[in-house]
């Protein structure tokens, strides 16, 4: 597991594709699902000899600001440096909070630290897994800034409610869609709701680029400051030595960008297997005692990133990933509570701070998950799982 030996400095994402090997018969937690087409553009990019900077980058930001929905989209080299430069082009700084929930991947949390800022917890809400918008006004002092809502799992969060508050106290809004690219919230994408939008494409996600992210917005001035901060504060002149600003090295290489081209080009399709592989094991789980399935908001649609059941309080989870890890099946603890991390812990965080993100983050379980995910294959894991937690004590102790 990702705590000894060789994987121990690996980051959870990555131990994510890289867990469990069991010969032959290992379900992975995730698998990217990339085809000839990104082949074939790939070796475009290679044979044109221009690795960056060259066409292939604003033809996948152009297919990708298109079937979002929005005017521009701005590719860079990570979900968490699409954060970060948002919440610098939204003028966060030292001084400034920015308020962002628990319940999510550390990016979110530490593009505040990036831009010299601190951070803000709020608590989340127990259906949803996304942040309280009573917990997060709550939580504004004369000293916070932005926020960065999480639409965590895929699933929107309650977008107009925090707009509302943001819009009372004079924020800026960063909206962290890592997880949730072709969720809808209330007949909107996610990433068309008005506020500068990321998302993420590490392979574990809806859609890969290797490694990368993009920016979404309708903002013209938004977009090119974008452009500028990514691309080391080049200035609006295109000169290529001439610096007007601190900006960093954050563009996206033009071979990640042809990946991600043929990837938004199968995109409706590699959702559909991805919303069918959920489908089925809400199916084969809706039975299942001691286990608590993902909701549902109706008039919402949540994009599949992972399937993360509930285990009953109580049942030993590491008994459960041991055991499943036995049978050849990934699973894992997802997601841990960013305030208890050693990182936040070392910045003052407590156990008790947020008692409705750390109830779900003890008891949250993350199974192997992926469009291509066979019908044998999710049959197998139901099978294991169930009787994993059949065997005395695991949900004996649940019960006592
Ligand atoms: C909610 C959330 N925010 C931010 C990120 C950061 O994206 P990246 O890994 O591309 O930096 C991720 C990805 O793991 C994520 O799940």
């Amino acid at each position: 597991m990702s705590s000894t030996g060789g994987t121990r400095y690996l980051t959870p994402t990555l131990s994510f594709l890289s867990d469990v090997s069991v010969a032959g018969e290992s379900i992975p937690l995730a698998q990217p699902d990339v085809g000839p087409r990104e082949e074939e553009l790939v070796l475009e990019v290679l044979r044109s000899g221009i690795l960056s900077l060259g066409p292939m980058g604003p033809r996948f930001e152009r297919a990708f600001a298109d079937w979002v929905g929005t005017k521009h989209a701005a590719a860079v080299s990570s979900g968490t440096a699409g954060l970060h430069l948002g919440l610098v082009r939204a003028g966060v700084g030292p001084g400034d909070e920015v308020i962002t929930s628990p319940f999510s991947f550390i990016s979110s949390a530490n593009c505040a630290l990036h831009a010299g800022a601190d951070v803000t917890f709020a608590d989340i809400d127990p259906v949803t897994f996304n942040i309280d918008p009573a917990a997060l006004e709550a939580a504004i002092t004369p000293r916070t800034k932005a926020i960065v809502p999480v639409h965590i799992f895929g699933l929107p969060c309650d977008i107009e409610a925090i707009t509302a508050i943001a819009a009372r106290h004079g924020l800026a809004i960063i909206e962290d869609g890592a997880e949730a690219l072709g969720a809808v919230r209330q007949g909107r994408r996610v990433g068309t709701h008005g506020s500068p939008t990321i998302f993420a494409f590490y392979p574990n996600k809806q859609m890969t680029t290797g490694e990368g992210g993009i920016i979404t917005t309708d903002d013209d001035a938004v977009y090119e400051d974008i452009l500028s901060l990514r691309n080391q504060g080049r200035a609006d002149s295109g000169a290529w030595l001439e610096h007007d600003r601190l900006g960093w090295n954050y563009r996206m290489d033009d071979l990640s960008a042809a990946v991600g081209l043929g990837q938004v080009e199968r995109l409706d399709s590699l959702l559909a297997a991805r919303t069918a592989a959920a489908e089925r094991y809400n199916a084969l789980l809706a039975d299942a005692e001691g286990v608590q399935l993902p909701a549902v908001v109706p008039g919402d649609t949540r994009s599949w990133f992972v399937y993360t059941v509930l285990l009953d309080a109580g049942v030993d989870r590491n008994a459960v990933i041991g055991r499943l890890a036995e049978r050849g099946i990934a699973s894992k603890p997802y997601l841990p509570a960013i305030h208890l991390q050693p990182l936040y812990r070392a910045r003052g965080h407590r156990e008790g701070e947020f008692p409705i993100c750390e109830g779900v983050s003890a008891r949250a379980l993350a199974l192997p998950f992926f469009g291509k995910i066979t019908v044998d294959q999710q049959e197998r894991i139901v099978r294991e799982l169930l009787a994993v937690l059949a065997v005395p004590p695991l949900l004996a102790s649940a019960r006592a």
